[in-house]
């Protein structure tokens, strides 16, 4: 059991036991490739372009980098320097907030699901609750004293730009622009603050084992300086390293499901480093607790059957966080 959180400001000299991987699961950090993964100008004023590659990079990795996508960079700056001012603070500070119940709307915490698992991972993460804003900011940490304000402003602009994506992908499957929107309900949105501590044997653990995301569509702001992120392709796994300004997207479970397989919700990871602490901010979009998914009618005509049934996603994310992170695709429990 991880009595606490990583961020101690103690530097660790050796590993500890509880986080050590058995040979058969280690990272295998120089079999990891450099591949590209597809990066999309948002920008241009070519829409149909625009969809076409959405499109294609959904089918093919599940993952893209957006560029010109509306956030300033001074608020990502801003979003980022936040994170680590909230990370920084002295340990009783932040243990005010810390707790291992998954279902707090708040909440620091460590690993993934402390009281789960067998094996810890070298991170500790700020999980929160971020719509509607005026229901949870109230409860958000201050000091830092910035923060609420800070990531309140950086949500709605990464909100935003979810739903404009979720336009974007809805056509690309030829559905209607605003199919994704309705079928979701209300959507929900969280936000992960992960912070990765350096690590004295980075071979032998993870900052988060290989996981799909449960929700819809998730967003990561990337560290810009400390690549860490890996995703799975054709059984191999791709470093992505960050590109200038630019977000981090990927489909999540639910897309997966609405798709009918057509897009992936692909298996990544991250991994850590033994001098730089990594930082990264994963915004998810989450389908409203009642909403029916399942794979869209106009997709599953005679030659592609619906493979999944449907599910409410209040009925998935319990499964989610019922299971440990490596264990096989959610999806698969909800198939027909
Ligand atoms: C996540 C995630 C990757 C990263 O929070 O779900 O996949 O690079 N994070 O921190
Ligand atoms: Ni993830």
């Amino acid at each position: 059991m991880a009595e606490t959180v990583l961020s101690t400001g103690i530097r660790y000299e050796t590993l500890p036991e509880n986080y050590v991987r058995p040979p058969s699961d280690r990272p295998r950090l120089s079999e990891v490739v450099s591949e590209h993964i597809p990066l999309i100008d948002l920008g241009r004023s070519d829409t149909l372009q625009i969809i076409h590659e959405i499109g294609k990079a959904c089918e093919s990795h599940g993952f893209f980098q957006i560029t010109n996508h509306g956030i300033s960079l001074e608020s990502m700056q801003k979003m980022a320097r936040i994170a680590k001012e909230f990370f920084d603070m002295p340990l009783e500070e932040k243990m005010r907030f810390y707790s291992d119940d998954p279902s707090k709307k708040m909440r620091l915490s460590t690993s993934f699901n402390v009281k789960k698992e067998k094996v810890h991972n070298w991170r500790d993460y700020l999980r929160l609750h971020c719509y509607p804003l005026e229901e949870f900011v109230h409860e958000w940490p201050s000091p830092p004293s910035a923060f609420k304000d800070v990531v309140s402003t950086y949500c709605t602009e990464v909100r935003q730009l979810g739903f404009k994506l979720l336009e974007l992908i809805s056509e690309s499957l030829g559905l209607e622009r605003d199919y994704m929107e309705k079928v979701l309900g209300k959507q929900g949105q969280h936000m992960a603050i992960n912070y990765y501590p350096p690590c004295p044997e980075p071979e032998l653990t993870y900052g988060l084992p290989g996981h799909t995301d449960p929700n819809t569509i998730t967003i990561l702001l990337q560290d810009q300086h400390v690549a860490g992120l890996q995703v799975q392709r054709n059984g191999k796994w791709v470093a992505v390293d960050p590109h200038p300004n630019a977000l981090v997207v990927n489909i999540g479970d639910q897309l997966q499901a609405l798709s009918n397989g057509r897009y992936k919700s692909v298996w990544h990871r991250a991994v850590v480093n033994s001098n730089k602490e990594r930082i990264s901010i994963a915004s998810f979009l989450c389908p409203a607790n009642d909403a029916v998914i399942g794979p869209a009618n106009p997709l599953t005509k005679e030659v592609s059957p619906a493979i999944y049934r449907n599910f409410t996603y209040d009925e998935y994310y319990k499964k989610f966080w019922s299971r440990n992170l490596d264990e096989e695709h959610c999806l698969e429990l909800f198939r027909r």
